[in-house]
């Protein structure tokens, strides 16, 4: 029960059904409620989350869903207040939802750049700052927010994927500086290549499959699980003294 009495908020998390194909968010929440948090799942796809929670409620949990769009304050503030009214408090908060619309520098319209900027970078800010305030209020907390390798070095498809990764980056570090001190922790986590319903039909094909294994070291694509593993550390008090680090899963792509 490693995160016992924990209350945590998750956006993009509608893919967290069992026995289906599940994203980082979705299977986040399985490891949070195994381990003993409330969770409130976030997401633009309201069916498939409601679906998603009533399925984690039918196996015990405690689990609300919320729609939340990451790109309106107005509805982060509904959702942290509805977080605050069904379970009193906010411990955690996991920044995953995620677009990705690959394209080359010359094709890429600014349509798709302000998108790309606004899901990742301005939906962890918003994210961050409201909620802060309820976290400062239950004592501190930890915020993860999901860069990428892409975060890290630059994408052979996606610039304006990798800009907002980037700086989703530095902004988790700023944020760790301002709130070290009153305990709310800000890190970022960095997956490489994945397979979860983002990536499924893109990674598929054969030669891209290939070309993305030969980018991966250990030989494999990562699975949600491996992401949701480290997050779960990150959330936990097990990493009480990391702020402003950078979780890096990636099965060796960023050590070439
Ligand atoms: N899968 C990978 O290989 C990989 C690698 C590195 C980083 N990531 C990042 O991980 C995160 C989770 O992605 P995933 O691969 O688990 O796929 P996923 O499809 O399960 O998760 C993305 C979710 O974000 C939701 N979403 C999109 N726009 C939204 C908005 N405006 N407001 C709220 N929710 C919104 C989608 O509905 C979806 O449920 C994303 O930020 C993605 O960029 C994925």
């Amino acid at each position: 029960m490693r995160l016992k009495n924990k209350v945590a908020l998750l956006t993009g998390a509608a893919a967290a059904i069992e026995g289906e194909l599940m994203g980082f968010g979705g299977a986040t929440a399985h490891l949070f409620v195994r381990e003993g948090a409330k969770v409130v799942l976030t997401d633009i796809r309201d069916e498939l989350g409601e679906r998603a929670a009533s399925a984690l409620r039918d196996l015990g949990a405690d689990v609300l869903y919320r729609h939340l769009d990451v790109t309106s304050e107005t509805d982060w503030r509904q959702a942290i207040d509805d977080t605050l009214d069904a379970y009193g408090r906010l411990d955690i908060l996991f920044n995953n939802a995620g677009v990705s619309f690959p394209a080359k520098v010359e094709e890429l319209t600014e349509e798709i750049w302000d998108r790309e900027l606004a899901v990742h970078a301005k939906g962890a800010f918003l994210g961050t700052k409201v909620a802060i305030p309820a976290m400062r209020r239950s004592g501190g907390g930890s915020i993860i927010n999901t860069s990428s390798v892409m975060g890290i070095v630059g994408s052979p498809t996606s610039p304006a994927y990798s800009a907002a990764k980037g700086a989703i980056r530095l902004f988790s570090k700023t944020a760790a500086l301002q709130y070290a001190k009153e305990n709310i922790r800000v890190n970022s986590i960095h997956p490489g290549y994945a397979t979860t319903p983002l990536t499924a039909e893109r990674f598929s094909p054969p030669k891209v499959n290939k070309a993305l294994l030969d980018r991966t070291p250990m030989g494999r694509l990562g699975t949600a699980e491996d992401i949701a593993n480290g997050v779960l550390f990150l959330a936990s008090d097990e990493s009480s003294w990391m702020t402003g680090a950078e979780l890096v899963i990636d099965g060796g792509m960023t050590a070439q």
